[in-house]
């Protein structure tokens, strides 16, 4: 077993990291108080080519492993999970489905486009009364031969209104339950879609969220991914991919918030020695150090199965339902170190405890996650 990073691995970590200290942190708590998006922020890391990381370099991308990936969202995310999530939607939702499941054409069209971050997509499952339960799909996509008729409304849509290209889930034959279920690639700007207002979030305040309307929207059926009914296997096994991503958000967030707790612990005195040397406090920094390098092995180990073709659903579910706890315990954690201190926003630590909380309820809420996880092992 080998635990060593590869020299690009230990590259890109440092690119990242480095882009994050020059180009995130700088107005990261501006752009989380006026909900302001990252938007030369994210034009940069499509410079870098942090926004089609696994997507072959013939259609643009960068042609690097997930585990690279894992590491870009972790050290982004230590400082800014707002840019992050950008980072995590565009490339596992959005980039790898049209790249896994898309046609020839839709990769020309399309991927080219995104996996260098020219434009940004956004990926449309969620609903109103559809967010865990994913098959009870609301918004319909009806067949009339050469189009489908798209009527619905999308909930909390992550780049809902940056993004240039929208994968929608849709109904097309009830009776057929979720074997009847569509994903369609509807671009903006297309008559009878409309992006509703801008959500006003506890966390990840510069990420755009919106909901999504769409009135008698005429796709294309070339814009359909897929057989005629796989839209929701597409949604399902995209979203464990997803998982990696953003439970390497959750594994940064709880990095960035120990990191900085401990700095603090090291300068802030009280009872005449530093906060650090006292049990009450070195304790804690232990517990979290602990438990964000059992995260650590998760995410990276289900980042690896999917670089090695192995099975991932499992290992992504527990990723993320184990690096979201973390994340959340550790920012909570870390603001009570910082005291007083931590409740302000110069310190960082209470916007990441904010951020914290998303990673428990997207791309599967850790109640879904456990679902994944009692099935795949009770049933195998
Ligand atoms: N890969 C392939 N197929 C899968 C699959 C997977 N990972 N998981 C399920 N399926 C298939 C099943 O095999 C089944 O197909 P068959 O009937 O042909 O066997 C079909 O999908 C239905 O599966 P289930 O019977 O298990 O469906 P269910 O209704 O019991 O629900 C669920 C399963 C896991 C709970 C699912 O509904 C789920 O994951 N819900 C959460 C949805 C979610 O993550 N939403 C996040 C929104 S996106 C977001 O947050 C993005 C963002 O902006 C950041």
């Amino acid at each position: 077993m080998d635990f060593t990073l590869s020299e690009e691995q230990r590259m890109i970590q440092e690119a990242a990291r480095d882009f994050a200290q020059n180009e995130l942190l700088p107005g990261v708590i501006e752009r989380d108080e006026a909900q302001k998006f990252p938007t030369e922020q994210v034009k940069k890391m499509g410079e870098l080519g942090f926004l089609g990381m696994m997507v072959d370099p013939k259609y643009g991308g960068s042609g690097l492993d997930t585990v690279s990936y894992a590491l870009v969202m972790e050290e982004l995310s230590k400082i800014d999970a707002s840019s992050s999530v950008v980072v995590s939607v565009n490339n596992s939702l959005v980039c790898w489905g049209l790249e896994a499941f898309g046609n020839e054409e839709q990769k020309q069209k399309y991927l080219t486009r995104l996996a260098t971050g020219e434009i940004i997509g956004a990926f449309c499952l969620s609903e109103p009364e559809a967010g865990s339960d994913a098959t009870s799909q609301k918004t319909t996509a009806i067949d009339k031969g050469d189009h489908y008729i798209l009527n619905g409304t999308k909930n909390w849509i992550t780049n809902g209104g940056t993004a240039e290209i929208y994968l929608v889930i849709a109904q097309t034959d009830r009776d057929k339950g979720h074997k009847g279920i569509n994903a369609l690639i509807v671009e903006k700007g297309m008559e009878g879609f409309q992006i509703g207002p801008k959500e006003n979030k506890l966390g990840i305040r510069g990420s755009d969220t919106h909901s999504l309307n769409f009135n008698d929207v005429k796709i294309p059926k070339e814009n359909r991914i897929g057989e005629d009914g796989f839209g929701f296997k597409f949604a399902m096994k995209t979203l464990s991919g997803g998982r990696i991503g953003i439970a390497a958000q959750a594994l940064g967030i709880a990095a960035g918030a120990y990191e900085l707790a401990l700095k603090y612990s090291k300068e802030r005195k009280a009872f005449g020695t530093e906060i650090a040397n006292h049990q009450a406090i070195a304790f804690k920094l232990a517990d979290m150090h602990t438990q964000i390098e059992a995260a650590r092995y998760l995410v990276y180990k289900s980042a690896w199965d999917k670089d090695q073709g192995n099975n991932y659903d499992l290992s992504s579910a527990m990723a993320k339902l184990y690096a979201s706890q973390v994340a959340m315990d550790t920012a909570i954690e870390a603001v009570q170190i910082h005291g007083g201190n931590g409740f302000v926003k110069d310190y960082h630590v209470e916007r990441l405890m904010r951020d914290a909380k998303i990673t428990q309820i997207y791309e599967g809420t850790s109640e879904i996650q456990k679902i994944v996880i009692s099935r795949s092992i009770t049933r195998n």
